[in-house]
């Protein structure tokens, strides 16, 4: 029987779980893996704090190097959470040579570079499963199961909590406040919801997908992101009268040597796959020219779920012969034969409040065709207290195109009130 013996960096939500699914699994995993878990330590802020039962006291310390310094720990198990200390103790185990299983997407995308290098430094391994998509198995499968392909496209609903919020405002019509205040009650949204709610988690976990997918690093700073705070119920309805649904996709497209990279509000029809991932579940949906289509779909966070991707990355560590890590590029922007897109073409969404006027929609007509942007539908205005609202959906137009036609709408006639972007 091989014995592993780990150190935990953090033993909060995530490590409890942890330190409770190897308890449940510990016979499985002996008999299914010839492998014996011994759980030395656990870094923690205070060792006086309550604690679920499933961790014994005497394994928690306040002091780091009891974990990053003791030779007997081959793996580091890294929860802490946010950007430091974390990735400095993560780089510190890797060229101590440890391995390192994180489910911390920040500290991860931020510090891919100083991370790999330590790895490299220290022959160890870094695994990262837990960080995109909690349960959901989408790093092995990209890293693993997809080597013969050309991946030119991945969208991801990968950030469960404004897809929670966004399936409340559907499917209950309820404001962007209430939605929020059930999530912060039931625990599903942080009390300060910015980095989920403004993109930026799942931009993250995005630069990591999208680094794999097209093999070459796809930096946090160069995806364009934009986050759901402006989205009404207003939109919500209208898109569901065209036979969309809103959701906060992470998207990557590749052709060619160009790369497309966004996170942001996007208005995806009824019947597409991604459409059905409701509440805190997540989803990536796949292209490559090989095995075509692809969505993988599970859980995204909790306790559980996110442990069973933590000790799933522990047992492959600990049966690896030799440390595995990933394939980005050890570089700072991106690898010489990619480029990011300036400009992007997809369908869009524009709702407008305008002036109850004869001539009004004419006008709207001719800044868009001015700038070559064709209606594809085009609903009924409707009356409001300040005029009326019409909703456009256009044939697929490059964006710069579209934004300048809005630039181009007589201020005294037309309010652009949305902008979205509609995924066919
Ligand atoms: N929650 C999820 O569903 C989920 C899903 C996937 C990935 N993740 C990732 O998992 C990580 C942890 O999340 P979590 O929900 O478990 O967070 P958490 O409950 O806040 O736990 C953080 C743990 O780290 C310890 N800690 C934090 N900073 C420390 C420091 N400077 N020195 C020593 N100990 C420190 C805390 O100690 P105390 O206990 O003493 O405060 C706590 O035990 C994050 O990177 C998160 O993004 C979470």
């Amino acid at each position: 029987m091989k014995k592993v013996v780990v150190g935990l960096l953090g033993c909060g939500n995530i490590g409890s779980g942890v330190v409770r699914l190897i308890g449940q699994m510990r016979q499985d995993i002996r008999e299914h893996y010839q492998l014996e878990i011994d759980i030395r330590r656990a870094l923690v802020r205070s060792t006086e704090k309550k604690r679920d039962e499933a961790v014994p006291r005497g394994i928690l310390t306040e002091t780091p190097e009891d974990v990053l310094n003791d030779p007997e720990i081959a793996v580091v198990l890294e929860f802490l959470g946010g950007e430091q200390p974390a990735a400095d103790y993560m780089a510190r185990a890797l060229r101590a040579g440890k391995t390192v299983v994180t489910a911390n997407k920040m500290a991860l995308a931020l510090h891919w570079r100083e991370l790999q290098r330590a790895a490299d430094e220290g022959q160890s391994g870094l695994y990262y499963e837990a960080a995109v998509g909690g349960a959901m198995p989408i790093i092995r499968v990209l890293q693993h199961s997809l080597q013969a392909n050309h991946i030119t496209r991945l969208s991801a609903i990968i950030n469960g909590t404004t897809n929670y919020l966004l399936t409340r405002m559907t499917d209950e019509k309820l404001d962007y406040q209430t939605a929020l205040s059930e999530a912060q009650r039931l625990g599903l949204a942080e009390p300060d919801p910015s980095s989920d709610v403004e993109g930026e988690d799942a931009a993250y976990k995005l630069s990591i997908l999208a680094s794999l997918a097209f093999h070459a690093h796809i930096p946090v700073s160069l995806i364009q992101r934009e986050g759901m705070t402006r989205i009404s119920q207003v939109d919500i309805r209208c898109a569901r009268d065209m036979g969309y649904t809103i959701k906060l996709l992470a998207s990557a497209a590749r052709s060619g040597s160009e790369v497309d990279a966004f996170v942001s509000p996007v208005l995806v029809p009824v019947h597409h796959p991604l459409a059905s991932v409701k509440g805190a579940f997540n989803a990536v949906y796949l292209h490559g020219h090989a095995f075509d289509d692809m969505m993988i779909y599970g859980r995204g966070a909790g306790s559980a779920p996110t442990a069973s991707a933590i000790v799933s990355d522990l047992i492959c560590a600990a049966q690896d012969p030799a440390p595995a890590f990933s394939t980005f590029e050890v570089v700072d922007g991106l690898s010489d034969s990619v480029s990011m897109a300036k400009d992007r073409t997809c369908a869009f969404y524009l709702r407008l409040q305008v002036k109850d006027d004869a001539g009004v929609l004419a006008h709207v007509a001719s800044c868009l065709s001015g700038e070559q942007v064709s209606v594809r539908a085009l609903q009924q205005p409707q009356a409001t207290e300040n005029g009326a609202q019409i909703t456009i959906l256009t044939h697929p137009a490059e964006e710069s195109r579209v934004r300048s036609a809005a630039r181009a709408f007589d201020p005294k006639l037309v309010k652009v009130m949305n902008i979205l972007r509609v995924e066919e």
